[in-house]
């Protein structure tokens, strides 16, 4: 492989935003038959290497080479021309638009007559869903399929075209296990077909699983090019944000013996099957499950967002009706969804603007906003996050992705309530991020207030949380203390995989 030539490579590659050097003499060597993970913190230039590479944009100094000769990639259709597929970590699909149009928006099939060849398409969309090993119709109109399925469309898009280079922006960060592993497989025969690969991801298990060698950003720059050695998660971390991190998860335990919210029996319309949970005061209650299982349902239901059916909550000891997600939000129930792509943020707000929009009425007396209490309360959040600076002066359009969804959960902690759901809150933000979210998490239940934690991180949902509730087809399976479980059995009760062999208490 040494005495391969690059499909691609940047030589010295700067690209500058207003205020920012995103990409800094950037070096790197895509080969063919080879995944190469790109690692870095949140803001640290990868996406901007790939919408370099995707002729989003174009570099203002450096050179791209195509098999060793330098190109220009005047725009996205001259990438696809040259073999290049992306994904996006935003999403490109268009929800009115059914899933088979979507993998062929721009690309699709025609008949002699020149006139779209809707037969045909509809059969290639579910060629290429079969070939992913994903049941999705492709008649479904893709706004209706959940975010984890709308990823798979995006990804679906990428292969339907015959690339030579596919680049995946934070690809699984809506996936769960089960997905993440079908799609690693289909990378491994693509690679072994000869295909290059660049890949980004926040979760780091995953990438020591999936790639071949490693380029870590730090600032714009380059700091560790790994070529093909094996690729070790501590050295990787150690290199992201330039020192020792110590400890992954630091779990506080104070959860006690009051019940705070229960939900006995509750059903909705959009999945809810029957649902009972109990959650105390200062306890993380974890809801684990494979993607689509039902518990972002779950989620929505205790926060108003879809009515119930069927059974009752009790907050505090006494039946609640949530109406709305006002009503929700009145009683103290906060939720940090897990769908912040499209609808967490108000883009053309600055960072105070997002953080402070969810409890508005503590930072107004009288009617009129306290602005400065507003901006103290953003610096607290930016410091304590490590929110990119530039979040106080800039609209949220022109932060990175990990940055855009700290602001987002900045909003919902900042908020006065007692019960937080937190979605998937630390898809896709860097691992200092994260650890800034578990501290969070744990002075929330410090003071007493209780988080329902859904993760499809299992080492992340294990080690956060006291108890975990697994959930299958709407419903709780069954209830575990966190500290019974192993990866292995979460895997395996959420999947439906028989034995269970510690003690275990059906709900
Ligand atoms: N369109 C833009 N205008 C101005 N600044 C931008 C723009 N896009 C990105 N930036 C800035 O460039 C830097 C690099 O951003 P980039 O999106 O490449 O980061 P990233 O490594 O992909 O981060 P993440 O892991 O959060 O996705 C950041 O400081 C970001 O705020
Ligand atoms: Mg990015």
């Amino acid at each position: 492989m040494a005495t391969q030539i690059p499909l691609w490579e940047f030589e010295k590659i700067c690209k500058a935003y207003p205020g920012v050097l995103a990409n800094d003499n950037i070096c790197i060597k895509l080969m063919p038959g080879s995944i190469h993970g790109l690692l870095g913190e949140n803001g640290c230039g990868k996406s901007t290497m790939i919408k370099t590479l995707s002729g989003v944009q174009q570099p203002d100094s450096g050179k791209i080479l195509h098999k060793g000769k330098p190109v220009h990639i005047n725009d996205p259709q001259a990438a696809r021309k040259f073999g290049i597929a992306t994904v996006f970590q935003e999403f490109s699909i268009v929800p009115t638009l059914s899933v088979a149009e979507n993998i062929f928006l721009g690309n699709m099939p025609r008949s002699t007559f020149g006139t779209i060849d809707w037969a045909r398409m509809r059969d290639d969309a579910s060629a290429v869903l079969a070939e992913m090993n994903v049941h999705i119709s492709p008649d479904a109109i893709t706004g209706t399929l959940s975010v984890g399925e709308q990823q798979l469309v995006e990804i679906a898009k990428a292969i339907a075209i015959d690339a030579k280079m596919i680049i995946l922006d934070e690809p699984t960060a809506a996936l769960g296990e089960d997905e993440i592993e079908r799609l690693h497989q289909l990378l491994r025969t693509m690679r072994d077909s000869g295909t290059a690969i660049l890949y980004v991801s926040h979760r780091l298990d995953e990438v020591e699983r999936i790639v071949d060698e490693v380029t870590i950003l730090r600032n714009g720059r380059v700091v560790r090019a790994s070529g093909e050695t094996k690729i070790n998660v501590s050295e990787i971390v150690n290199a992201m944000v330039g020192e020792d991190i110590g400890e992954h998860y630091p779990k506080e335990f104070n959860a006690t013996d009051e019940i705070v919210l229960e939900a006995r029996d509750i059903s909705t319309k959009f999945g809810v099957s029957g649902a009972s949970i109990t959650l105390h005061k200062g306890e993380v209650l974890g809801l684990g499950g494979v993607l689509g299982s039902g518990r972002t349902e779950i989620a929505r239901a205790l926060f108003g967002t879809d009515k119930l059916t069927k059974g009752t909550i009790y907050l505090n000891g006494k039946p609640i009706q949530l109406k709305s997600e006002i009503d929700a939000i009145c009683s103290g129930i906060a939720l940090v969804p897990e769908n912040r792509k499209f609808d967490g943020l108000f883009f053309n707000f600055r960072a105070s603007g997002n953080i402070t929009a969810a409890s508005l009425r503590s930072l107004t007396r009288f009617g009129v906003m306290n602005l400065q209490a507003e901006e103290i309360a953003t610096r607290g959040f930016i410091d304590e996050l490590e929110i990119s600076t530039q979040a106080e002066e800039k609209t949220v359009n022109f932060l990175s992705g990990g940055n855009q969804q700290k602001i987002v959960i900045a909003r919902w902690l900042f908020s006065d309530a007692q019960i937080f759901i937190l979605d998937e809150p630390t898809q896709g933000i860097d691992i200092g991020a994260k650890i800034a979210v578990y501290k969070l998490i744990n002075e929330l239940t410090r003071v007493g207030k209780s988080v329902i934690l859904i993760s499809s991180d299992h080492d992340e949902l294990l080690a956060m949380s006291d108890q975990i509730a697994v959930v299958q087809h709407g419903t709780i399976r069954r209830s575990v203390k966190a500290s019974e479980l192993t990866h292995d059995d979460l895997v395996r009760a959420s999947t439906n995989i028989p034995e269970l062999n510690r003690e275990e208490k059906i709900v």
